[in-house]
């Protein structure tokens, strides 16, 4: 049977989730994710270096608003994941590998609420306007030059070279658990097969 060794006890309505998977929404919500994080890479590695000279072209226009974009889409699958607890853990997986998986979900969330905060301060420290598909003007966060808003750049470039460091680890583990391990748990975040 399925014991649950997570700290908050789950009931029998999501121990069956569990076995069913992530509901529609969520698994909605991951993929859209992933199109999007993976967009938002190509932007940043097409778009001109930023500097103290730099214009806001297209694809830094794209780089900004595709980025808040994230953030809301974030915030958004935040608070669902609030509402819906999901089933986080695979009983019949070892702890280190329950505690891994948890720890990379925990980073996934704080990259990615955290992080666009502070593009979004590098932006402001350079002058950029972060004006957000051309539709929404959103206010500079930090004075021109100011000294920790730069720095907040470099802390939001690193961060997000180890977002791409995590997604390779999680993917990975995914296919290993899909073709090795036989446990269904790239299943349960895939379309569920029709009845
Ligand atoms: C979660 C979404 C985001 C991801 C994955 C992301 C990713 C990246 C990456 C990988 C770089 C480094 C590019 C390079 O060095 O070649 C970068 C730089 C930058 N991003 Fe983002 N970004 C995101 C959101 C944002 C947002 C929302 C803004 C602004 C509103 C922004 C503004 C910037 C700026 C200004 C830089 C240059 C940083 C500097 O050198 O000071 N980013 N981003
Ligand atoms: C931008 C890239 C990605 C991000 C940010 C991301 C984020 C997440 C997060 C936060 C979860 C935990 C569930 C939740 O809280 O909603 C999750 C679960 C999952 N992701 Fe991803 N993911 C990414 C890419 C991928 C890729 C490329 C695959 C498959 C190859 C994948 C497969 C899965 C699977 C199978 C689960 C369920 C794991 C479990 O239940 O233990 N993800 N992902």
């Amino acid at each position: 049977m399925l014991h649950d060794h997570h700290s908050r006890s789950i009931g029998s309505a999501q121990s069956a989730l569990a076995v069913q998977g992530y509901s529609p929404v969520a698994k909605w919500l991951h993929w859209l994710v992933v199109l999007l994080v993976l967009t938002q890479f190509l932007t940043a590695i097409l778009m001109p270096e930023i500097g103290p000279d730099t214009v806001p072209a297209t694809l830094i226009s794209l780089h900004f608003s595709f980025g808040v974009l994230i953030l809301v889409v974030m915030a958004i699958r935040f608070i669902y994941r609030r509402l819906y607890p999901v089933p986080l853990d695979m009983p019949g997986s070892p702890a280190w590998e329950r505690r891994a998986a948890r720890a990379t979900h925990l980073a996934f969330y704080f990259i990615l609420l955290v992080g666009p905060f502070l593009g979004w301060a590098s932006a402001s420290a350079h002058k950029l306007a972060v004006n957000v598909f051309g539709i929404i003007s959103l206010p500079a966060i930090a004075a021109p030059k100011a000294r920790w808003a730069l720095t907040a750049g470099d802390i939001h470039a690193s961060m997000m070279w180890v977002l791409l460091a995590l997604i390779a680890l999680h993917a990975a583990a995914a296919f290993y658990h899909y073709l090795f391990v036989h446990d269904g748990v790239l299943q349960r975040m895939l379309p569920a097969p029709r009845e």
